[in-house]
């Protein structure tokens, strides 16, 4: 017997019936994107290492323990994605697609890959849908952003949402924050980890993000990002606050609100849900405004915001529905020429949009009409050699348990009017 291999560490399968919830909360998220004028950019899972070591930041979690790296055959460092904003930006800039619009608005979903130790909601694969605005400085598009997003959970019927944002301020103001954060926690470095006493110096916002309960405690008290910011981005965070007020979009103003990515200026922002089923893994999605990344990626000065929201995360807060049936109707056929024309016939009633299941083991038609059950079916057509000499079916409803006779040439149209009534 063949020794058993298991699924990479980290890495999920995704069975029947979640398949389809993960793809509606996908069709979902299009449908709400395409609304505000996004469309799709497909890029690829792998790139050129430096890519993400210059967007997401040397000195960043991400970075230095998460990624996925390894040399390609001719010896260069490749990385799978471990989120999409670099891989978008580097398309964006590759393409010069600024030439050719002021603003571009895209999005994207599919996987990406972080070596992160694994438990609910944190997964080693793990998909995103995402977004990228190029081109717009003005704080209406922040507050846009946020208000589709709180839109979009609640039609996913995601309980106990919370909106946060904060600003991280500008190249002009971050290197005073930077400042008086150094000084805040030089003298507490004994209290933090190893890693986060060598961030002191080199970066020290990401000591503001270690998950470790030691530097957690050690951290209290940290200033806010808020009291440092220059009057711009004061005026910034001000217009956004005001948008999402005359919106009516519920939000708090939060100045501990850390990401865990380097490329943030100005807004950010995540949501967090409250379902049980999350665990400690809570925020849904995340994101901000990058005004520098599209530079620092060697092209021209473009500022910009985006989000990415994980999937698995939404899938886990949002309430079970009843599974999906696999077919609408069920064909049993009774002997040979039966068999003939009833995968002649799903073929004709697939055709016409009906999900039509049959069973190509035959066999007893009481044991059918069974199978035709399980697989969820409302109807079952029933057909052996009487009926296809009188050129009728027999059109049973499993939930009624009521049966008739019909004519095999109104069968399309009769079980498209039962099904969608
Ligand atoms: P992020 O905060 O690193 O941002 O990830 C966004 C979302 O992806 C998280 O809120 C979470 O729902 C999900 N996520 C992240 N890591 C995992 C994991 N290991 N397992 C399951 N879900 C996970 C970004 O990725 C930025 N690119 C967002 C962005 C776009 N900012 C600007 N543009």
């Amino acid at each position: 017997m063949g020794e058993r291999i298991q699924a990479v560490k980290g890495m999920n399968d995704v069975l029947p019936p979640d398949g389809a919830r993960l793809e509606r909360v996908v069709r979902t998220s299009r449908r709400m994107l395409e609304a505000y004028g996004y469309r799709e950019v497909v890029t690829p899972a792998v790139e050129y290492t430096p890519l993400f070591v210059r967007a997401v930041g040397e000195v960043t979690d991400l970075v230095e323990k998460e990624m996925y790296t390894f040399p390609d055959r001719d010896g260069r460092s490749l990385s799978l994605r471990p989120e999409g904003t670099a891989g978008a930006i580097r398309a964006y800039v590759e393409h010069a697609v600024h030439k050719a619009e002021p603003v571009t608005k895209w999005y994207y979903a599919g996987p990406m890959f972080r070596h992160e130790r694994q438990q609910r909601g944190r997964y080693r694969q793990f998909h995103q849908v995402g977004a990228e605005a190029l081109g717009v400085a003005e704080p209406g598009i922040d507050a846009e952003m946020i208000t589709m997003l709180v839109d979009l959970l609640a039609t996913l019927s995601v309980p106990g949402t919370r909106a946060r944002v904060s600003s991280l301020g500008c190249a002009g103001c971050r290197p005073a924050y930077r400042e008086r954060l150094t000084g805040f926690l030089r003298p507490r470095a004994e209290a933090l980890c190893e890693d986060c006493r060598r961030r002191i110096d080199r970066n020290p916002l990401r000591v503001l993000d270690c998950k470790k309960p030691g530097c957690a405690a050690a951290r209290a008290g940290a200033p806010s990002t808020l009291d440092v910011l220059c009057p711009e981005c004061r005026a910034h965070l001000d217009a956004v606050v005001g948008d999402l007020a005359a919106l009516r979009v519920a939000h708090e103003l939060d100045g501990t609100l850390v990401r865990g990515l380097d490329y943030y200026t100005r807004t950010t922002f995540e949501i967090t849900g409250d379902a049980a089923e999350l665990g400690a893994q809570n925020t849904l999605l995340g994101g901000g405004r990058y005004d520098a990344l599209v530079e620092e990626l060697g092209g021209p000065s473009v500022p910009a915001i985006g989000f990415a929201m994980g999937i698995e995360r939404i899938l886990l807060a949002m309430p079970a529905d009843a599974p999906a049936p696999a077919a609408d109707v069920f064909l049993v056929a009774i002997g040979e020429a039966a068999r003939r024309w009833s995968i002649a016939q799903a073929r004709v009633l697939r055709a016409a949009g009906l999900r039509v299941e049959l069973d190509h083991r035959g066999g007893n038609p009481k044991r059918q009409i069974r199978r035709a059950d399980s697989a969820g079916a409302r109807f079952v057509v029933l057909v052996g050699d009487d009926e296809l000499s009188a050129g009728t079916a027999a059109l049973k409803d499993l939930r009624s348990g009521e049966q008739r006779e019909i004519p095999q040439s109104a069968l399309a149209t009769e079980l498209a009017r039962l099904l969608s009534g």
